[in-house]
Formats: structure tokens, C-alpha cells, sequence
């Protein structure tokens, strides 16, 4: 029943509760939910439950399943059971891995190139703007005239919100080389903000992985893909690797975090040889 009155104590799920959700979870998200993590489950459903007044699990499941205003709901709740920890220039041997190749197609072209990037499960936004604020700088000191264009993704819709604002905290900016400072403008004591010629670079949008495999002629330089596939089980891991190859131009590059998969390989795609590194070129 609908009701306002303060709770204090979290109901526990019952098994078959706990099944359901669970089921849910992983058939629209992929995400799996194991017993051991039940008290995560239950208190982030409760703690949404009780902002939008909810206090049985039953009256909100159905809320969540019920048409446009259920779709609302339900992408406030993803956003709760998601792990959206993310900061600026994460992980460094990937962004070197793509700062060469960015260098190296400069180098190679005959006409102006255009390179496309895509940051696959963004989060808040700060690996594709890290990425833009790289490729920014490689493609100004170059004289080619090469142009890039960084697409954000995410299958929270408040985290893409945060991403498209392009307003952080300024404890981010510790991981922010100084060379990239020229990129962003500090905006108050506590918050930065990236600068104009970076977010005309930018498109965010949400995008649920486990459509990767729907027809799509969209195509990439780099599909980067950082810190979401542990999320998922092995085989569904291998289904969305499989999806984003098609995503990827001649040449491309998909880039992946080092321990997320173990043993995949895929007839189209060649391992790259660099330490520190678990990244694929289309051949
Ligand atoms: C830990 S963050 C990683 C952010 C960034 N890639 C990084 O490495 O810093 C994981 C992100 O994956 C997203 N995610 C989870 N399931 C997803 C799905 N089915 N499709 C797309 N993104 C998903 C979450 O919303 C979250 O923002």
C-alpha cells in the first residue's frame, strides 16, 4: 500500500521474493545476484520503496511492471542496484593502448581522419571524457586535421543525466593529469566543470548491453569497455564481447578490463600484444 509514514525496520524478502527479484534483474540487466548478496538486494529495493512510498514488496513489484510509469521506476531502481565507482583516467595502460593507436591511424592517413570512440558503460561519464580530453589533445597537436567524436553509454539513465551535466566533484581531479587541465574550468571551491570544445564532442545516451546483439550499423575506432563485464556470467560475458566486435570499424580496437574475461576469442579479432592490457583489433 501506498503510505508516508517513516519505517525504520527493512522487511525481509521472502525466498520466493528474493527469486523474483533476482530474476528480473538478471533476464533485463544480465546482472546476476547471488544468495550471499540478498541484504543488498533487499535494502536497495527498500530504500527506494520508501522514497516513492511503497511499503510491500508486492505493491512495488507490480508497480515496476506497470507501463510508461513503471519504466520510470524501474530505471531509478537500476540505478540503485548498479556500482557506478568510476574516476577520471582509470586505468592508465588502457588509455596509453589508445592513445597510440590514435597516434599511429594520424600518422597513417592520407586524408583528415575521423575517430570515433565509445565508452561503453560510462557510468557518471568520467572514462568518456577522459578519453576526449586525450584524443583533444593528440588530434590539436596534429596537423592533419584529424576530428574524433566520444559516444558515452550507460544503462542508468540518472548516471547518464550526471555524464551529460559534465559537473564533478573537485576531488576528481587528483587523477586529471595537469596537461588536460585546460580542459575543464573550475566553477566553485567544490566542483569543476568540462569546458565547451570537450562536450561538443560528447553524445550520451542510455543503452542496456544486453542489446548488443540487435542489428546496429553503427561503427567504432574504439569500443572501450572498462570495469562492467564481471557483472555478468561467463557466457553472457562472451554474447556482448561477440555484439561489440560488429560495432567496430576496420582496424578498431576493442578495449576490455585485464581480468574480466578469461579465454575468449573470436575469429575476427586479434589479441594485442601490450602489457598491463586485455585488448582485441578487428583484422
Ligand atoms: C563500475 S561502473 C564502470 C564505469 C567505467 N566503465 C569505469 O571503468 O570506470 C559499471 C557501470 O556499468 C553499468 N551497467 C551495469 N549493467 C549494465 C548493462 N546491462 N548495460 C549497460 N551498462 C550496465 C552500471 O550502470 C555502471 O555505471
Amino acid at each position: 500500500m501506498y503510505s508516508n509514514k517513516p519505517f525504520l525496520k527493512i522487511p525481509p524478502l521472502s525466498a520466493a521474493e528474493y527469486r523474483r527479484w533476482a530474476e528480473l534483474l538478471e533476464h533485463r540487466l544480465g546482472i546476476i545476484v547471488p544468495q550471499e548478496r540478498k541484504l543488498f538486494l533487499q535494502s536497495k529495493i527498500w530504500s527506494r520503496m520508501r522514497e516513492v512510498g511503497y511499503t510491500e514488496y508486492d505493491d512495488y513489484w507490480n508497480f515496476i511492471q506497470s507501463g510508461i510509469e513503471g519504466n520510470l521506476e524501474w530505471s531509478q531502481l537500476v540505478d540503485r542496484l548498479t556500482v557506478h565507482e568510476t574516476s577520471f583516467f582509470r586505468h592508465k595502460p588502457s588509455f596509453d593502448l589508445v592513445s597510440d593507436d590514435l597516434k599511429a591511424k594520424i600518422a597513417r592517413s592520407t586524408k583528415p581522419l575521423r575517430y570515433k570512440i565509445w565508452s561503453v558503460s560510462c557510468a557518471t561519464g568520467e572514462e568518456a571524457y577522459s578519453l576526449a580530453m586525450m584524443a583533444q589533445s593528440i588530434c590539436a597537436a596534429d596537423e592533419k586535421e584529424a576530428h574524433f567524436g566520444v559516444t558515452g553509454t550507460d544503462v542508468s539513465s540518472p548516471a547518464v543525466a550526471i555524464a551529460n551535466q559534465a559537473i564533478y566533484s573537485k576531488d576528481k581531479l587528483a587523477t586529471i593529469d595537469e596537461k588536460y587541465h585546460a580542459h575543464i574550468t573550475e566553477v566553485s571551491d567544490e566542483m569543476f566543470v568540462i569546458k565547451d570544445h570537450i562536450k561538443k564532442r560528447m553524445a550520451f545516451g542510455v543503452f542496456n548491453l544486453l542489446d548488443v546483439n540487435k542489428p546496429s550499423n553503427i561503427k567504432y575506432d574504439v569500443v572501450y569497455c572498462q570495469n562492467v563485464l564481471m557483472y555478468f556470467d561467463k557466457a553472457v560475458r562472451e554474447q556482448i564481447l561477440d555484439g561489440l566486435v560488429n560495432y567496430l570499424n576496420k582496424d578498431g580496437l576493442l578495449v576490455i578490463g585485464q581480468t574480466e574475461i578469461n579465454a575468449w576469442a573470436h575469429k575476427r579479432m586479434a589479441r594485442v600484444n601490450k602489457s598491463r592490457t586485455l585488448a582485441f583489433r578487428l583484422k
